[in-house]
């Protein structure tokens, strides 16, 4: 069974908005997939893409080192869309010519188009894009017409409706581009055909199917941490082969307060789960004594999460597959480096390959973060659950500041707890997207009634990102850090001051080891 039968793929040219071009081609209902432009083109052909979307990127196509597609590429009679870099390497490559520009074009540009064209087809004449570049095309190839301009580019985009080729100098893909989903939906459904097939309810459903299949009367294991992924995946196979999935829930004594008991309830009251859930604290923590090195830290919970899972996994007896939570971001083909790109430190709870298992299932690892939450309310998961912000799979361990002890380990679960109630509390869930408290290891001195005191500082610190590479200090309103501080002050036993971070990234990271 396929589960998707349309399919385009975006060639990845080392462009920072690659993954983004996909997300959004996703958003228009259309399956896609990322990969090197190096693909050669009778792969291409194999594959049965229906369309073809060069992404952005870095270099100027007359470098020798440029990167370049294969330009049988060109004659597959797949409808193609360059786009920034892509779209000079198209006119290049087709016998139009690319030039340096004096000034760089940068920003939000207004362009003029010709709504009659195909990709500017029912927009408005004039709009605003985003554009980031330098060269420019100077004449466009034999075929081809301009089909937008703007004061400082006199090709913003042309197209060749015989070939249905297709080029952008902007960015389609980005915000700021105001009108630029139509203009992906009118490649995408009007030039290569696309019928929006690609749904989450018959992703879901499709999935299912086809796990039963695969799994037949076989047994499944799978690693739940209570995170996004791994109860997403974990749902999908409970859902296709019921109580022939067994979950095995490590709990390291690291989670935020309550949250074991939420997963255990979730998992196995409301889906009515075989979950086996371990209660191993004391074993972390005794690994942990005297570790105050973040680094070190990570490593050790890393290794003993696996020797929790694997002496767990033994008294189970023979268990024929291994269910795991890779998305697609984990998987995907850099653009210009020849190695795939692997989540480096983030991947705590990582299984190793030689566990006897005679295979691995991924049910999610074509998918984007965005439409493994849309798979999770489809599969009912509670909203609380799917919307949860991204929790480091070290947990409190690296926002404890120094050596671990279960006394710091409870201050900070209380006041992270209280940080957690008052965001909600204020409605606003939704407008921040990390945000924790971390035991920041300064004492300092302060008073409380008629005496002096010498206790911890908290840190509170909540950031907006949309990637997590980058991310903004929020700026929550004052009077809810006021309830916040107050509140840890007065419940919190040995906390006698709380302050407020206010560092982006960069140049701090969100988590402060
Ligand atoms: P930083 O602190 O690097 O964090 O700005 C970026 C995002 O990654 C999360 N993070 C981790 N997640 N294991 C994880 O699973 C880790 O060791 C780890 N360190 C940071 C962090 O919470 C943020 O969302």
């Amino acid at each position: 069974m396929d589960i998707k039968r349309e399919s385009v793929l975006i060639m990845d040219f080392g462009g920072q908005y690659s993954q983004l071009i996909a997300r959004r081609v996703r958003e228009c209902n259309v399956y896609c997939e990322l990969r090197s432009y190096k693909l050669k083109a009778d792969e291409i052909k194999k594959a049965g893409y229906m369309g073809i979307i060069f992404s952005g990127g870095p270099n100027s196509t007359y470098e020798d080192s440029a990167p370049k597609c294969d330009p049988e590429i060109f004659r597959l009679g797949i409808p193609i869309l360059g786009i920034c870099y892509g779209a000079q390497l198209m006119a290049q490559a087709l016998g139009g010519k690319v030039e340096k520009s004096e000034t760089r074009e940068y920003g939000k540009t207004e362009i003029e188009c010709n709504p009659s064209s195909l990709v500017f087809h029912a927009g408005r004449s004039k709009t605003v894009t985003w554009m980031s570049h330098t060269d420019y095309i100077a004449k466009v190839p034999h075929g081809f017409k301009v089909t937008a301009i703007s004061e400082g580019c006199p090709v913003v985009a042309m197209e060749d409706i015989k070939r249905k080729f297709f080029a952008l100098q902007f960015h389609p893909e980005v915000n700021h581009t105001e009108q630029g989903m139509l203009y992906l939906r009118n490649y995408l459904y009007n030039a290569c055909g696309c019928t929006a097939e690609w749904k989450m309810s018959s992703f879901v459903t499709d999935t299912i199917a086809r796990l039963r299949e695969m799994i037949g009367d076989k047994k499944v294991l799978c690693a739940l941490s209570g995170g996004v992924d791994s109860s997403v995946a974990a749902l999908l196979v409970h859902r296709a082969v019921g109580k022939q999935l067994t979950c095995i829930f490590v709990d390291h004594g690291l989670l935020r307060k309550d949250e074991g008991d939420e997963v255990e309830a979730v998992f196995r009251k409301q889906f009515d789960m075989n979950l086996i859930r371990v209660n191993a604290q004391e074993r972390f923590l005794t690994r942990l004594q005297g570790v105050s090195d973040p680094e070190t830290k990570r490593k050790i919970i890393g290794e003993e999460f696996i020797r929790v899972f694997e002496d767990e996994a033994k008294k189970l007896g023979r268990i024929e597959f291994l269910c795991q939570g890779t998305i697609y971001p984990d998987v995907v083909e850099s653009g210009t480096g020849d190695a795939a790109v692997i989540k480096s430190h983030h991947n705590v709870g990582g299984l190793p390959e030689d566990v006897g298992f005679e295979g691995i299932i991924e049910p999610l690892r074509d998918l984007f973060k965005d439409e493994v939450r849309k798979a999770g309310i489809e599969l009912g998961i509670p909203e609380n659950l799917v919307w949860r912000q991204p929790f480091p799979g070290p947990g409190l361990a690296i926002r404890i500041m120094g050596e671990i002890t279960e006394d710091k380990l409870e201050i900070l679960k209380d006041a992270d707890a209280i940080l957690r109630e008052e965001i909600k509390a204020s409605g606003l869930l939704r407008d921040v997207d990390q945000y924790f408290a971390v035991l920041t290891g300064i004492k300092s001195v302060g008073v409380m009634g008629d005496g002096r005191t010498y206790d911890n500082t908290i840190a509170l610190r909540a950031v907006t990102t949309s990637d997590f590479m980058t991310a903004d200090w929020a700026r929550l309103p004052y009077d809810v850090i006021e309830r916040i501080s107050n509140r840890i002050i007065n419940e919190v036993r040995n906390v006698n001051r709380v302050v407020y971070d206010v560092t982006s990234k960069p140049p701090a990271t969100i988590e402060w080891e």
